[in-house]
């Protein structure tokens, strides 16, 4: 590459924008990854001079993912999952925790980023028992979301709903509480919501967000923690509820012994 990149895969998409840091890119970069360009660096590092804890909401996300998904998997008993937002491939993306747990767990992916597609191979590597799918698509486009999962998934069994970091990539005037409603609506009883996004309850991270908003092919939208927990209306909420991202559960080692609070909210609720 001579851009500056350190992403390596197959084919290149024309599509890839190496001109403008886009979120999936950043937040790959944010999380220790390499699959990004000399732009997402240079915006993910000025975010981190600006609010360094951007790293741990990051890691403290997807964390959240895993222990969502064990909940789902395990306690809960479901074995479908559609994953809207997925990011570029980390360690313990949604099928590799579910399927751990229940190998014929059957997951569908969708972002809208041709790099994630590049490297959507690793997201399709299912265990025989399971199953995964990968969708290329906008989540402001519900309907062709729900019929392309709809290969892969069963619309008249549970299915978790999981929605990270996601939400606040769209503005208000996307009507992100109407798309929601649009994707709850096709789940039977019994599937369930995990959703977290980044909170404004930082002045610092607020500045932060406004910068990368001027800098970035997208923008995100940081919420205050009563808007992001008005995303579970008509949801009973998993115990412990609507909560700090960090505080959901927290059972894994590499959040420390007593994770303190991060500027983003999060939470489990099922569909009556
Ligand atoms: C902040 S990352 C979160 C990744 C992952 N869910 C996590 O929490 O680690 C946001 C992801 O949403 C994707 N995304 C942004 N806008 C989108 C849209 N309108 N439709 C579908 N995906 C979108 C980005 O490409 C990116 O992969």
């Amino acid at each position: 590459m001579t851009d500056g990149s350190s992403t390596s895969g197959p084919a290149w998409p024309s599509r890839i924008d190496t001109g403008a840091a886009h979120s999936a890119r950043v937040w790959n970069y944010l999380l220790g990854g390499k699959d990004n360009y000399a732009v997402d660096r240079q915006t993910g590092d000025m975010i981190l001079r600006m609010f360094p804890d951007i790293a741990r909401i990051a890691r403290v996300q997807r964390s959240f993912l895993a222990r969502a998904v064990r909940h789902l998997a395990g306690e809960a008993g479901v074995r479908q999952f559609l994953d809207i937002g997925t990011g570029l491939p980390t360690a313990d993306n949604t099928h590799q925790v579910a399927q751990r747990i229940a190998p014929e767990s059957r997951v569908v992916y969708v972002d809208n980023d041709p790099l994630v597609l590049v490297h959507a191979q690793a997201l399709l590597s299912s265990v025989p028992a399971g199953a995964t799918d990968y969708v290329e698509a906008d989540v402001r486009d519900p309907d062709t979301i729900l019929e392309a999962a709809a290969r892969t998934l069963d619309f008249t069994r549970p299915i978790g709903l999981m929605m990270l970091g996601i939400m606040g990539q769209l503005p208000d005037d996307d009507d992100p509480r109407a798309i929601l409603r649009r994707l709850l609506a096709a789940l039977p009883s019994g599937s369930y919501l995990a959703l977290s996004d980044g909170a404004d309850t930082s002045a610092t991270l607020n500045e932060a967000i406004r910068i990368y908003n001027r800098n970035s092919a997208g923008s995100y939208h940081l919420r205050s923690p009563e808007r992001i927990a008005g995303f579970f209306a008509g949801l009973e909420l998993v115990e412990p509820g609507v909560v700090t991202t960090s505080m959901w559960r927290p059972d894994i080692p590499a959040l420390g012994p007593s994770p303190t609070e991060v500027d983003a909210i999060c939470g489990v609720g099922r569909k009556p």
